[in-house]
This record gives C-alpha cells, structure tokens and sequence, in this order.
C-alpha cells in the first residue's frame, strides 16, 4: 500500500473515524452486494488494457471486477483516505489485483488524463466539497473516458433506512448532479436510481 499524504484536515479525520470504527465488518454487513457491483462496473464498458480508480474503494469489493474488464494488462488503482478500509482490502486479498493508494481523492498522485475511467461507489456522499473532488476525478481521467457513480441502494431506499426523507438538495439527485458534472468537466449520460441500485455515469468533456 503507497502512503500518498500524511496531512489530516478535519473532514479527513471525520471520515477516517466514521471508516475505520466500520472496517472490519464492512464486507460482512453487505455479503450480497457482489454481482450489483460487477454490473455496475459493466456500465464503464472498459476494454482489456484500460487504467481505471476505483475511488474511494474501502475494502475493494469492486476491484476484482475492474481487474477482470481490463484484464492482466490493465492498470487497477483503488484510492482511500482511511487506512484500516485498505488494511481489510489486503486482508481480503484484493491487493493482488490493484496497486492500493492511501490518498484523498480531491488530491491525487496522478497526472492529467492518466486514467480511461474511474468508478466510485458510495463516495459522493462523503466528499465535504463534491465539486472538487468531481474535478480531480476529470483532471485525472482523459477526454471521452467515463466515470460510474454506484450505490448498491437507491436514494429513496438508503433514506428509509436510515430514516431520513428524501432531500431536494442530495448532491446525487438528477438535476443537482447533472449541473455539478457539467461545472467539474463532465456530461451525465445515464442516470438510473432504483431500490435496489443506483448508477449514474458520465462522460469526460
Ligand atoms: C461508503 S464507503 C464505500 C467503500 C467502497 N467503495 C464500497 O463500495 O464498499 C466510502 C469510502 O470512501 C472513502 N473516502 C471518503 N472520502 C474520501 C476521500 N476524500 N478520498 C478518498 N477516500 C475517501 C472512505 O474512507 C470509505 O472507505
């Protein structure tokens, strides 16, 4: 695992507390998410020799999928701020099909266009600026690659579950997600959020 950054803002701090006290049981709370996460990935529509992120990949779950897409010739990168959330990663075994960044994705040790697609799942969210980490996201990707935003629970869903109403002002509702890519360089091109899967992607402009 490369250690990219040491500096700790709040936020990152927060999300490392809230991520790492949930670490070791991440994959064992959610046991049925796996093919929801390799048809989300299919959405990326990457070809043998690709270079993909998964940002924010937590534990990994959706690593061996991006490996599988872009096959032994690929690059598969996944990125997290929170250590222990890489630490279950390598204890899964999933670091035998990416390279693990320690990294904040708002910030990231890679240089423009690197990468034909990034998938990130449940990350948004989590972003306390979501603009400038969509932007990073586009620095890093080049123009026409594509970047999959999942959920393995749509919005209506994950809000009765933690028994919250739905609000107009989600960043990951259409029309504020829609206008947020538009301003950090990229084009909604699909947009889908149902109980049981939520996946917007998008087009690098
Ligand atoms: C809800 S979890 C999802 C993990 C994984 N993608 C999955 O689907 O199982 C969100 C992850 O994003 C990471 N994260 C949040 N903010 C981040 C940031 N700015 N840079 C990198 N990772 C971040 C957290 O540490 C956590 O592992």
């Amino acid at each position: 695992m490369r250690v990219m950054q040491n500096e700790t803002s709040d936020e990152a701090a927060r999300v490392r507390e809230f991520f790492s006290a949930r670490a070791a049981r991440w994959d064992a709370r959610f046991p049925d998410d796996g093919p929801a996460y390799q048809a989300a990935v299919g959405g990326l529509a990457l070809r043998e020799g690709d270079a993909v992120l998964d940002a924010g990949c937590g534990t990994g779950r959706a690593l061996p999928p991006l490996r599988a897409a872009v096959g032994s010739g690929g690059t598969v990168l996944g990125a997290d701020l929170t250590p222990e959330m890489l630490r279950a990663a390598v204890r899964a075994g999933r670091d035998t099909c990416a390279h693990l960044l320690l990294a904040d994705v708002c910030r990231l040790p890679l240089r423009d266009g690197r990468l034909d697609a990034v998938f990130a799942a449940g990350l948004i969210s989590h972003l306390a600026g979501p603009d400038s980490g969509l932007t990073e996201l586009a620095r890093v990707v080049r123009p026409g690659g594509t970047l999959a935003l999942f959920h393995p629970v749509g919005r209506a869903a994950l809000a009765a579950r933690h028994g919250r109403a739905l609000s107009p002002h989600d960043v990951r509702a259409e029309p504020n997600l829609r206008a947020l890519l538009a301003d950090s360089g990229w084009r909604l091109t699909s947009y889908a959020d149902e109980d049981d899967r939520y996946l917007a992607l998008a087009a690098r402009t």
